[in-house]
């Protein structure tokens, strides 16, 4: 499928797949926590398609397998018409463009994420100008929420409900205990 671009009033152009505005909410997902499922509810309300690409990377030790890690994403955003789930690997701006997505989702927590976020989206900026990163505030609630804690918490035998969906808790539970 050709890439199609969409003609903006002042300057730039964004990409676009059939008049569809794809956005593509990329992360480790090491494991799925509260924020990030809440960043997911709210960005799926802002674009036709949501892709949640769960990143490839073979230089960052990660616990959960990348099917293990799709899976669960799954079994929390299956209620979701416009969320789909997938895998990538390589520069996060060359899958932007092969799916033809308007734009990067990406959640912010605290001003500690800001600057590298910051430097992330300029980053992505000057490989493509065309690429767009949207921030979306984490919920109060998450706030203090990663996915290492969750790790953390879990692998000492502490209660993650509350920090991670309900339905994937077991789940995160019995690989945490047979992997650590
Ligand atoms: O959940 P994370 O670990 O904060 O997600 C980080 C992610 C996947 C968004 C970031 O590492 C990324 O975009 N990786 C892909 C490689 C890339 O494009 N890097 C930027 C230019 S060097």
């Amino acid at each position: 499928m050709k890439l199609s671009k969409a003609k903006h009033k002042d300057t730039e152009e964004c990409y676009m797949s059939n008049g569809l505005r794809i956005g593509v909410y990329p992360g480790s997902f090491d494991p799925l926590t509260n924020g990030h499922l809440d960043i997911i509810h709210r960005a799926s309300k802002l674009f036709d398609k949501l892709i949640v690409a769960v990143l490839h990377n073979d230089s960052k030790q990660a616990v959960f397998s990348m099917e293990e890690r799709v899976e669960l994403i799954k079994k929390c955003t299956g209620d979701i018409e416009n969320v789909e789930v997938d895998m990538f690997s390589g520069l996060l701006v060359n899958y932007v463009k092969k799916k033809q997505a308007v734009a990067i989702v990406k959640g912010l927590r605290a001003v500690s994420d800001y600057e590298y976020e910051l430097q992330m989206a300029m980053l992505n900026k000057h490989i493509d100008k065309n690429v767009e990163t949207i921030f979306l505030m984490a919920d109060i609630q998450n706030s203090f929420l990663s996915s290492s804690i969750v790790k953390e918490l879990a692998k000492n035998g502490g209660n993650i409900s509350g920090l991670v969906p309900e339905q994937i808790i077991d789940d995160i539970n019995l690989t945490l205990r047979k992997k650590l």
